[in-house]
C-alpha cells in the first residue's frame, strides 16, 4: 500500500510527508509547484532519511494524474492538499479558484474510484463556518462562506459526501484547519510565501527580521480582549500528525466524518506580536490600521471531537510555534529560493 499526497511540496503537505514517512508509510507525491518548490521534497528526504517518488503533475490534467495511478498500483488512499488558498486572490480571480480546486478534486476522486483507492483525507478550513455566532466552534455549527476560496472548500466537502452516499466503500475524512503556523523543528522545511505575505505570522516574522518595516494590525476595535482579532493558531507539525490519525481511522471505518483541527485557544494579534518578541528576542514594530474587510473578530475551535475520535490533540504551544518559525526563517531567509 502507498499514500498519494497531492500538493505534497507545499507548506502543510511537506510536513505531512515527514509524519507519514516517520510513521512507516510509503508515499507518492504529486504537485505542480504553482505555489511551492521540489526542494521541500528533497528536504523531506533528508529529514526522514527515506526515499519516495514524486512527480510534477497538475491534478487538472487527468491523463497525467492517471499515469501516476498506473505506475503505482500500490496507491490505496490519498491526502488531498493540492489547491489554491489565497482568499483575496480568490475574490479577484474566482474562475481560477473554482476551476483549479474543483477540477483537480473531481479528477482525483474519479481516478481513486477507478483504481480502487477509496480513502481520502481532505484539507478543509475553518472558513466553512463563515461568521460564527459563538465560539468555540464545533463541527455541527452552520456552514457558510464569504469568498470563492471558502466556497470551493464547502463545495468539495459536499462533493465528497455525495460520493460516499453513492458508494459506501469510501472513507472520507474532512479536516477543518484553523490557523496553521510554525515549521519543522529541524528548520529545513517551512512556509514559503511568495511576495508579501497575507497571513499574520509570516508577516510578523518578516518584520522581526527587518525585511518589512512594520506590521499593519487590522483593527483594534473588535469586541475581543484587546480589540484585535483572535485566532486559533496551530503548529503545522501537530496539524500534519492529525492527518496520520485521520487516515488510520479511515482505514478502519468507512463513512464521512468532519474534524476541527485547532488547539481550542485563541490569541489576539497583539498577543502574537508579544509572543514572537518573547520567543525570539526580536522587535516587531506595528501600527494600528483599519479593519481588513471580511475578517471576523474571533475564531477558535472546539477540538474535542478530534481527541475523542482520532486520539489527536495539539502538543505545541504558541512559544514553540514562534521559536520554530523563527528558526526556519533564520536558516532560510529567502525560503527555498537560494538553492
Ligand atoms: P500551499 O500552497 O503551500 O500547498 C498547496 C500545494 O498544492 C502547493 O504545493 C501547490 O503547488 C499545489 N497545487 C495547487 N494546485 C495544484 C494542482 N492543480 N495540481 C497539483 N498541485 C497543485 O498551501 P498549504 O498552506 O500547504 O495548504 C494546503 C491545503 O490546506 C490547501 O488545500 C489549503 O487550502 C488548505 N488550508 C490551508 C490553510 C493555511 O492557512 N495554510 C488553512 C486552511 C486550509
Ligand atoms: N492580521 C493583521 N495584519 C496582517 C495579517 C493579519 O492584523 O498583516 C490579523 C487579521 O486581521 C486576523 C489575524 O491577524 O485577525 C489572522 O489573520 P490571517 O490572515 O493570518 O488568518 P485568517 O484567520 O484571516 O485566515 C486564515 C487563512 C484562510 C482561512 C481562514 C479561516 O489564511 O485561508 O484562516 O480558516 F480561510
Amino acid at each position: 500500500m502507498a499514500i498519494l499526497i497531492t500538493g505534497g511540496a507545499g507548506f502543510i503537505g511537506s510536513h505531512a510527508a515527514v509524519e507519514f514517512l516517520n510513521a512507516g508509510y510509503d508515499i507518492v507525491v504529486v504537485d505542480n509547484y504553482c505555489n511551492s518548490s521540489p526542494i521541500s521534497l528533497e528536504r523531506v528526504k533528508k529529514i526522514t532519511g527515506k526515499d519516495f517518488p514524486y512527480y510534477e503533475v497538475d491534478l487538472c490534467d487527468k491523463a497525467a494524474l492517471e499515469a501516476v495511478f498506473v505506475k503505482h498500483p500500490e496507491i490505496d488512499s490519498a491526502i488531498h492538499f493540492a489547491g489554491l488558498k489565497a482568499v483575496g486572490e480568490s475574490v479577484e480571480k474566482p474562475g481560477l479558484y473554482y476551476s483549479n480546486n474543483l477540477l483537480s478534486t473531481l479528477n482525483l476522486v474519479e481516478l481513486m474510484s477507478k483504481y480502487d483507492a477509496k480513502k481520502i483525507v481532505f484539507s478543509s478550513s475553518a472558513t466553512v463556518y463563515g461568521v460564527p455566532k459563538t465560539v468555540p466552534i464545533s463541527e455541527d455549527f452552520p456552514l457558510s462562506t464569504t469568498n470563492p476560496y471558502g466556497e470551493t472548500k464547502l463545495m468539495i466537502e459536499r462533493i465528497l459526501k455525495d460520493i460516499w452516499v453513492s458508494d459506501h466503500e469510501w472513507s472520507v475524512s474532512i479536516l477543518r484547519y484553523f490557523n496553521p503556523i510554525g515549521a519543522h523543528k529541524s528548520g529545513m522545511i517551512g512556509e514559503n510565501p511568495r511576495g508579501i505575505p497575507n497571513n499574520l505570522l509570516p508577516y510578523v516574522a518578516k518584520v522581526a527580521s527587518g525585511k518589512l518595516p512594520y506590521l499593519s494590525v487590522f483593527g483594534n476595535d473588535y469586541d475581543t480582549k484587546d480589540g484585535t482579532g483572535v485566532r486559533d493558531y496551530i503548529h503545522v507539525v501537530d496539524l500534519a500528525k492529525a492527518h496520520v490519525k485521520a487516515l488510520e481511522r479511515a482505514m478502519a471505518v468507512k463513512g464521512v466524518d468532519y474534524f476541527n483541527i485547532g488547539t481550542g485557544t485563541g490569541y489576539s494579534v497583539l498577543e502574537i506580536v508579544k509572543a514572537y518578541e518573547k520567543a525570539t528576542g526580536l522587535t516587531v514594530n506595528y501600527k494600528i490600521v483599519d479593519r481588513r474587510p471580511g475578517d471576523v473578530a474571533t475564531c477558535y475551535a472546539d477540538p474535542k471531537k478530534a481527541y475523542e475520535v482520532l486520539g489527536w490533540r495539539a502538543e505545541n504551544n504558541i512559544e514553540d510555534m514562534c521559536v520554530d518559525l523563527a528558526n526556519w526563517m533564520k536558516q532560510n531567509p529567502n525560503g527555498y529560493e537560494e538553492e
